[in-house]
Order: C-alpha cells, then sequence, then structure tokens
C-alpha cells in the first residue's frame, strides 16, 4: 500500500472517530436539556426576556411612580419614529396600517373607531380593560409573542429603557394624561432586583 492511501485512510479513521464523539455529545444534550418547566409561565417568561439578548431573567414591568417622573420624553420621542410607518399619536390623526394613537393610554385594546382589528387584540381587550403602562410595557417588548396571532408586525423594543422613555412620552400625547402613581419603593427595589 503506498504511504498516501495509509495516511488517508488514518485521517479517515479520526474524522469518524470525531463525528462520532460530536454526535453523542449532541445526542446527550438533546435528551438533558428537555425539561418541562416546573409551571407552564416560567417557559413564556424566560423566552420573552431571552427575546431581549440579554439574560434569561423575565422582564418585569418596573416600579411606574419611581421610573416615570425620571423617563426622558425626549428619548421616547425618538423612539415613536419607529412606530410612525403604521400610527399617527395626534389628535384625530388618521388610522393606518396600524390605528391612530391618541389617548391610547387609559383606552380600551382593540376599540379604536374605524379600525379593523385582529381577532386577537379584539380578544385581548375583552380581558383586559384599558391599556395601562404595564401592558403596554410587556406588549411592546415583543408584541407577537404577548398578543399571539396580533396583526402589529413589529418586532418590539428589546431595551427596558427604551420602552419606558416611550411610554413616558406616549402619556403626553392625550387630552387628558394617565395618572402617575406615587413611588413605591418597595416595588422599586423588587423590580430592581430582578436580574435585567
Ligand atoms: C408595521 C406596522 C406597525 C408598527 C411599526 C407598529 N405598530 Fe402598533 N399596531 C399595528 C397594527 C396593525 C395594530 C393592530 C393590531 C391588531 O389588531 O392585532 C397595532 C396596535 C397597536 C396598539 C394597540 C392599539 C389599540 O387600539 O388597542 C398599540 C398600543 C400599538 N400598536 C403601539 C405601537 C407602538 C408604540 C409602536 C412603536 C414602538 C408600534 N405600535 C409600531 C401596526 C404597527
Amino acid at each position: 500500500m503506498n504511504d498516501d492511501l495509509r495516511w488517508n485512510k488514518i485521517f479517515g479513521a479520526i474524522l469518524a472517530t470525531l463525528l462520532v464523539i460530536f454526535a453523542l455529545r449532541q445526542a446527550a444534550e438533546m435528551v438533558f436539556a428537555t425539561h418541562p418547566p416546573a409551571k407552564p409561565g416560567d417557559a413564556i417568561a424566560v423566552q420573552i426576556a431571552s427575546a431581549g439578548g440579554e439574560s434569561a431573567a423575565p422582564d418585569v414591568p418596573p416600579d411606574w411612580g419611581t421610573v416615570l417622573p425620571k423617563a426622558d420624553v425626549a428619548a421616547g420621542q425618538m423612539q415613536s419614529a419607529k412606530c410612525a410607518s403604521c400610527h399617527t399619536f395626534t389628535n384625530g390623526g388618521a388610522n393606518g396600517t396600524g390605528p391612530n394613537n391618541w389617548g391610547v393610554i387609559g383606552r380600551a385594546p382593540g376599540s379604536h373607531a374605524g379600525f379593523v382589528y385582529s381577532t386577537a387584540m379584539t380578544d385581548f381587550g375583552k380581558k383586559t380593560p384599558a391599556w395601562d403602562y404595564d401592558h403596554l410595557y410587556m406588549f411592546l417588548a415583543n408584541p407577537q409573542s404577548y398578543i399571539a396571532g396580533t396583526k402589529m408586525t413589529f418586532v418590539g423594543l428589546k431595551q427596558p429603557q427604551d420602552r419606558i422613555n416611550l411610554i413616558a412620552w406616549l402619556r403626553q400625547q392625550s387630552a387628558s394624561p394617565a395618572a402617575i402613581p406615587a413611588p413605591n419603593p418597595k416595588a422599586a427595589a423588587a423590580a430592581a432586583a430582578a436580574p435585567k
């Protein structure tokens, strides 16, 4: 047998061994990685957070009484540019791909006159009396994961602070801005302790 052929065989054998090791490791990972979550909600929370790309910790709404007075409203207005292809935010503004969102905080989801909502949004409105800070915060993180079936095809704002600033600005796009609750230091501490 010539030398080249022998080396080919040796390399072939090494390669085959590596492939088998790799396949075994993959198989082991698949077997051990499929523990079901303790509660169904756990899996959802983890998904939302990992969509943010930072960590697997749940993305929980902040204490609004603490964060809203400090929010950067001008930065929030800049964020709203990402919504402008589909929404107007002015009083009496037209519906476009999405509904006019003047006064949306405090409004019942899926209720703006003249706009045809998805069934998903209409159903969400049946169990949610109004868009409040918490619901907006969760919805805007990842609309299609928060309300499965919504026709708002927007990827979401991953950064919590972007959402807080935007919500602070949104609050002002209203004839009667929603009240800012009193700060609740305990809730603020809990939200801050939740890893972001
Ligand atoms: C690609 C278009 C598009 C973009 C971009 C978009 N939206 Fe929407 N939005 C929609 C559509 C369509 C709906 C209606 C959803 C449904 O019926 O399921 C909607 C619904 C909403 C609602 C619910 C309104 C109601 O009356 O219940 C809110 C709040 C909202 N959008 C806020 C935003 C904000 C804030 C942004 C920017 C960060 C944004 N959207 C970006 C298309 C968009």
